[in-house]
Protein backbone atom coordinates (compact mmCIF):
# COMPACT_ATOMS: atom_id res chain seq x y z
CA UNK A 1 0.00 0.00 0.00
CA UNK A 2 1.29 2.90 -1.11
CA UNK A 3 0.51 4.84 2.26
CA UNK A 4 -1.21 1.90 4.88
CA UNK A 5 -3.70 3.18 7.50
CA UNK A 6 -2.93 3.06 11.03
CA UNK A 7 -5.87 0.09 11.17
CA UNK A 8 -4.11 -2.01 8.49
CA UNK A 9 -0.24 -0.74 9.84
CA UNK A 10 -1.48 -2.92 13.28
CA UNK A 11 -2.70 -5.97 11.15
CA UNK A 12 0.19 -6.54 9.25
CA UNK A 13 3.05 -5.74 12.13
CA UNK A 14 0.83 -8.30 13.95
CA UNK A 15 0.73 -10.74 11.13
CA UNK A 16 4.64 -10.05 10.63
CA UNK A 17 5.52 -10.98 14.03
CA UNK A 18 2.83 -14.32 14.84
CA UNK A 19 4.27 -15.02 11.17
CA UNK A 20 8.82 -15.00 12.38
CA UNK A 21 7.32 -17.41 14.96
CA UNK A 22 5.21 -20.06 12.46
CA UNK A 23 8.63 -19.77 9.97
CA UNK A 24 10.53 -21.11 12.27
CA UNK A 25 8.66 -23.88 14.16
CA UNK A 26 7.94 -24.51 9.73
CA UNK A 27 11.39 -25.16 9.74
CA UNK A 28 11.54 -27.82 12.49
CA UNK A 29 8.63 -29.10 10.83
CA UNK A 30 10.33 -30.13 7.85
CA UNK A 31 13.17 -32.17 10.06
CA UNK A 32 10.30 -33.55 12.04
CA UNK A 33 8.66 -35.11 8.80
CA UNK A 34 11.30 -38.14 8.80
CA UNK A 35 10.97 -38.66 12.65
CA UNK A 36 8.56 -41.82 13.86
CA UNK A 37 6.01 -39.65 15.99
CA UNK A 38 5.41 -37.27 13.40
CA UNK A 39 4.99 -33.18 14.06
CA UNK A 40 1.18 -33.24 14.79
CA UNK A 41 1.57 -32.47 18.44
CA UNK A 42 4.65 -29.93 17.48
CA UNK A 43 2.12 -28.45 14.84
CA UNK A 44 -1.06 -27.36 17.08
CA UNK A 45 1.54 -25.67 19.51
CA UNK A 46 2.98 -23.90 16.84
CA UNK A 47 -0.83 -22.67 16.01
CA UNK A 48 -1.51 -22.04 19.57
CA UNK A 49 1.67 -19.75 19.61
CA UNK A 50 0.93 -17.73 16.53
CA UNK A 51 -2.86 -17.47 18.07
CA UNK A 52 -0.94 -16.01 21.39
CA UNK A 53 1.23 -13.83 19.52
CA UNK A 54 -1.65 -12.08 17.52
CA UNK A 55 -4.39 -11.72 20.58
CA UNK A 56 -1.51 -10.09 22.38
CA UNK A 57 -0.88 -7.69 19.65
CA UNK A 58 -4.15 -7.08 18.09
CA UNK A 59 -5.03 -6.52 21.59
CA UNK A 60 -2.68 -3.92 22.60
CA UNK A 61 -2.79 -2.16 20.03
CA UNK A 62 -6.56 -1.95 20.18
CA UNK A 63 -7.70 -2.47 23.57
CA UNK A 64 -11.52 -3.32 24.07
CA UNK A 65 -11.91 -4.89 20.72
CA UNK A 66 -13.87 -8.30 20.72
CA UNK A 67 -12.23 -11.04 19.47
CA UNK A 68 -13.23 -14.22 17.32
CA UNK A 69 -10.09 -16.56 16.88
CA UNK A 70 -9.77 -20.07 15.82
CA UNK A 71 -8.15 -22.10 18.57
CA UNK A 72 -9.47 -20.06 21.41
CA UNK A 73 -13.27 -18.99 20.55
CA UNK A 74 -14.72 -15.51 20.74
CA UNK A 75 -14.02 -13.06 23.63
CA UNK A 76 -16.05 -10.21 24.29
CA UNK A 77 -14.63 -6.55 24.43
CA UNK A 78 -16.18 -3.70 26.54
CA UNK A 79 -16.28 -2.20 22.20
CA UNK A 80 -18.92 -4.26 20.82
CA UNK A 81 -18.64 -2.05 17.52
CA UNK A 82 -15.13 -3.79 16.09
CA UNK A 83 -14.79 -7.45 16.65
CA UNK A 84 -11.23 -9.41 15.33
CA UNK A 85 -11.60 -12.59 13.18
CA UNK A 86 -8.50 -14.55 13.06
CA UNK A 87 -7.01 -17.58 11.90
CA UNK A 88 -3.81 -17.78 13.04
CA UNK A 89 -2.62 -20.29 10.55
CA UNK A 90 -4.94 -21.52 7.57
CA UNK A 91 -3.05 -24.01 5.75
CA UNK A 92 -2.43 -26.20 8.70
CA UNK A 93 -2.29 -29.28 6.39
CA UNK A 94 0.13 -28.11 4.37
CA UNK A 95 2.11 -26.96 7.21
CA UNK A 96 2.23 -30.39 9.04
CA UNK A 97 3.57 -31.73 6.04
CA UNK A 98 6.08 -29.22 5.54
CA UNK A 99 4.09 -28.35 2.28
CA UNK A 100 5.29 -23.74 2.10
CA UNK A 101 1.55 -22.86 1.54
CA UNK A 102 0.11 -21.65 4.17
CA UNK A 103 -1.38 -17.96 5.39
CA UNK A 104 -2.30 -15.97 8.67
CA UNK A 105 -5.67 -14.24 8.12
CA UNK A 106 -6.64 -10.95 10.09
CA UNK A 107 -10.26 -9.31 9.71
CA UNK A 108 -11.58 -6.49 11.54
CA UNK A 109 -15.44 -6.54 11.61
CA UNK A 110 -17.17 -2.86 12.47
CA UNK A 111 -20.98 -2.59 13.11
CA UNK A 112 -21.24 -6.57 11.42
CA UNK A 113 -19.27 -5.45 8.86
CA UNK A 114 -15.71 -6.62 7.35
CA UNK A 115 -13.73 -3.22 6.83
CA UNK A 116 -10.15 -4.10 6.65
CA UNK A 117 -8.43 -7.63 6.30
CA UNK A 118 -5.05 -8.89 5.72
CA UNK A 119 -3.70 -12.15 4.53
CA UNK A 120 0.31 -13.09 4.55
CA UNK A 121 1.88 -15.68 3.37
CA UNK A 122 5.33 -16.10 5.25
CA UNK A 123 7.45 -17.96 3.16
CA UNK A 124 6.56 -15.94 0.39
CA UNK A 125 6.68 -12.71 2.23
CA UNK A 126 3.38 -11.87 0.70
CA UNK A 127 1.04 -9.08 2.64
CA UNK A 128 -1.96 -9.10 1.47
CA UNK A 129 -4.20 -6.61 2.53
CA UNK A 130 -7.56 -4.42 1.74
CA UNK A 131 -9.67 -1.54 3.26
CA UNK A 132 -13.12 -1.20 2.08
CA UNK A 133 -13.20 1.73 0.04
CA UNK A 134 -9.42 1.93 -0.45
CA UNK A 135 -8.80 -1.13 -3.21
CA UNK A 136 -6.32 -4.46 -2.36
CA UNK A 137 -2.79 -4.53 -2.66
CA UNK A 138 -0.34 -7.11 -2.67
CA UNK A 139 2.85 -5.65 -0.82
CA UNK A 140 2.45 -1.91 -2.67
CA UNK A 141 1.01 -3.62 -5.58
CA UNK A 142 -2.60 -2.46 -6.50
CA UNK A 143 -4.50 -5.89 -7.00
CA UNK A 144 -6.82 -6.27 -9.50
CA UNK A 145 -9.14 -9.40 -10.63
CA UNK A 146 -8.65 -10.85 -13.46
CA UNK A 147 -10.10 -9.92 -17.27
CA UNK A 148 -10.70 -13.33 -18.29
CA UNK A 149 -14.06 -14.17 -19.70
CA UNK A 150 -14.40 -17.99 -21.08
CA UNK A 151 -15.06 -20.16 -18.88
CA UNK A 152 -12.74 -22.69 -20.95
CA UNK A 153 -9.87 -20.58 -20.44
CA UNK A 154 -10.41 -20.00 -16.58
CA UNK A 155 -8.39 -21.18 -13.61
CA UNK A 156 -10.41 -22.07 -10.78
CA UNK A 157 -9.81 -22.82 -7.23
CA UNK A 158 -11.53 -25.26 -4.20
CA UNK A 159 -11.41 -26.78 -0.85
CA UNK A 160 -12.54 -30.70 -0.68
CA UNK A 161 -13.95 -31.89 2.41
CA UNK A 162 -11.68 -34.11 4.22
CA UNK A 163 -14.25 -36.34 5.75
CA UNK A 164 -16.90 -39.03 3.72
CA UNK A 165 -20.59 -37.65 4.00
CA UNK A 166 -23.25 -35.50 2.51
CA UNK A 167 -20.47 -32.54 1.87
CA UNK A 168 -18.03 -34.68 0.20
CA UNK A 169 -20.65 -36.24 -2.16
CA UNK A 170 -22.17 -32.74 -3.02
CA UNK A 171 -18.71 -31.47 -3.44
CA UNK A 172 -17.74 -33.58 -5.58
CA UNK A 173 -20.31 -33.46 -7.92
CA UNK A 174 -19.61 -29.75 -8.17
CA UNK A 175 -16.00 -29.93 -8.61
CA UNK A 176 -16.85 -32.35 -11.72
CA UNK A 177 -18.98 -29.92 -12.82
CA UNK A 178 -16.39 -27.25 -13.10
CA UNK A 179 -13.63 -29.66 -13.83
CA UNK A 180 -15.39 -30.53 -17.10
CA UNK A 181 -16.12 -26.50 -17.88
CA UNK A 182 -12.94 -24.64 -17.31
CA UNK A 183 -8.96 -24.90 -17.76
CA UNK A 184 -7.83 -26.63 -14.63
CA UNK A 185 -8.65 -26.30 -10.58
CA UNK A 186 -6.47 -26.16 -8.05
CA UNK A 187 -6.96 -27.44 -4.49
CA UNK A 188 -3.73 -25.61 -2.95
CA UNK A 189 -5.05 -26.01 0.86
CA UNK A 190 -5.48 -22.54 2.62
CA UNK A 191 -8.78 -20.90 2.05
CA UNK A 192 -7.40 -17.11 2.99
CA UNK A 193 -4.54 -17.73 0.28
CA UNK A 194 -7.07 -18.52 -2.43
CA UNK A 195 -9.08 -15.54 -2.00
CA UNK A 196 -6.22 -13.16 -1.52
CA UNK A 197 -4.81 -15.35 -5.38
CA UNK A 198 -8.75 -14.61 -6.61
CA UNK A 199 -7.75 -11.13 -5.56
CA UNK A 200 -4.70 -11.00 -7.53
CA UNK A 201 -6.11 -12.50 -10.46
CA UNK A 202 -3.70 -15.32 -10.51
CA UNK A 203 -6.61 -17.54 -9.93
CA UNK A 204 -10.17 -17.00 -11.91
CA UNK A 205 -12.67 -18.09 -9.24
CA UNK A 206 -12.61 -19.88 -6.11
CA UNK A 207 -15.56 -21.86 -4.49
CA UNK A 208 -16.02 -24.15 -1.15
CA UNK A 209 -18.36 -24.83 1.19
CA UNK A 210 -18.90 -24.99 5.26
CA UNK A 211 -16.17 -22.99 5.76
CA UNK A 212 -15.49 -20.77 9.33
CA UNK A 213 -15.30 -16.97 9.30
CA UNK A 214 -11.75 -16.97 9.93
CA UNK A 215 -11.40 -18.38 7.33
CA UNK A 216 -13.04 -16.15 5.12
CA UNK A 217 -13.47 -13.08 6.77
CA UNK A 218 -10.24 -11.16 5.11
CA UNK A 219 -9.86 -12.71 1.75
CA UNK A 220 -13.49 -11.55 0.79
CA UNK A 221 -12.81 -8.02 1.63
CA UNK A 222 -9.35 -8.76 -0.68
CA UNK A 223 -11.74 -9.91 -3.48
CA UNK A 224 -14.13 -7.22 -3.14
CA UNK A 225 -11.76 -4.30 -3.22
CA UNK A 226 -10.42 -6.16 -6.30
CA UNK A 227 -13.42 -5.72 -7.91
CA UNK A 228 -14.27 -9.19 -8.10
CA UNK A 229 -17.24 -10.78 -6.21
CA UNK A 230 -18.41 -12.57 -3.63
CA UNK A 231 -21.49 -14.58 -2.68
CA UNK A 232 -22.65 -17.83 -0.98
CA UNK A 233 -24.40 -20.08 -3.47
CA UNK A 234 -27.51 -19.00 -3.47
CA UNK A 235 -26.28 -15.61 -4.67
CA UNK A 236 -26.62 -13.67 -1.50
CA UNK A 237 -24.67 -12.37 1.26
CA UNK A 238 -24.87 -15.12 3.89
CA UNK A 239 -21.07 -16.68 3.36
CA UNK A 240 -19.87 -15.91 6.95
CA UNK A 241 -22.95 -17.22 8.22
CA UNK A 242 -23.32 -20.59 5.76
CA UNK A 243 -19.50 -20.97 4.84
CA UNK A 244 -20.47 -21.28 1.73
CA UNK A 245 -18.24 -19.07 -1.18
CA UNK A 246 -17.96 -18.48 -4.20
CA UNK A 247 -15.85 -15.44 -5.62
CA UNK A 248 -14.72 -14.71 -8.98
CA UNK A 249 -14.05 -12.04 -11.07
CA UNK A 250 -17.19 -10.07 -12.29
CA UNK A 251 -17.13 -11.87 -15.71
CA UNK A 252 -17.37 -15.85 -14.42
CA UNK A 253 -19.31 -15.24 -11.26
CA UNK A 254 -22.76 -15.71 -12.64
CA UNK A 255 -21.77 -18.58 -14.92
CA UNK A 256 -19.81 -20.34 -12.35
CA UNK A 257 -23.22 -19.64 -9.82
CA UNK A 258 -25.17 -21.26 -12.08
CA UNK A 259 -22.77 -24.43 -12.81
CA UNK A 260 -22.65 -24.89 -9.11
CA UNK A 261 -26.39 -24.32 -8.31
CA UNK A 262 -27.28 -26.85 -11.60
CA UNK A 263 -25.03 -29.16 -10.14
CA UNK A 264 -25.87 -29.39 -6.82
CA UNK A 265 -29.33 -29.43 -7.87
CA UNK A 266 -28.65 -32.29 -10.06
CA UNK A 267 -27.04 -33.72 -7.59
CA UNK A 268 -30.02 -33.89 -5.06
CA UNK A 269 -32.36 -35.30 -8.37
CA UNK A 270 -30.16 -38.63 -8.29
C1 LIG B 1 -8.55 -25.04 6.22
C2 LIG B 1 -8.00 -24.47 4.92
C3 LIG B 1 -8.39 -25.33 3.74
C4 LIG B 1 -9.89 -25.51 3.67
C5 LIG B 1 -10.43 -26.06 4.97
C6 LIG B 1 -10.04 -25.14 6.13
P1 LIG B 1 -7.13 -24.68 8.47
O1 LIG B 1 -8.21 -24.23 7.33
O2 LIG B 1 -8.46 -23.16 4.69
O3 LIG B 1 -7.96 -24.78 2.52
O4 LIG B 1 -10.20 -26.39 2.61
O5 LIG B 1 -11.83 -26.17 4.89
O6 LIG B 1 -10.54 -25.67 7.34
O7 LIG B 1 -7.74 -25.86 9.18
O8 LIG B 1 -5.88 -25.03 7.78
O9 LIG B 1 -7.05 -23.47 9.32
CA1 LIG C 1 -8.60 -22.02 8.32
CA1 LIG D 1 -6.36 -22.56 11.23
Amino acid sequence: MPTRSPTINVMAAAALKAARGLLRDFGEVEQLQVSVKGPADFVSTADLKAERTLKHELGRARPGYAMLFEEGGSTPGADPRHRWIVDPLDGTTNFLHGIPHFSISIALERDGEIVAGVVYDPTRNEMFAAEKGTGAYLNDRRLRVSARRKMDEAVIATGIPGRRGPAHEIHLATLASVSLATAGIRRFGSAALDLAYVAAGRYDGFWEFALSPWDIAAGLLLVREAGGYVSDLAGGHGMMESGDILAANDHLHLPLAVLLKDAVRGHAAA
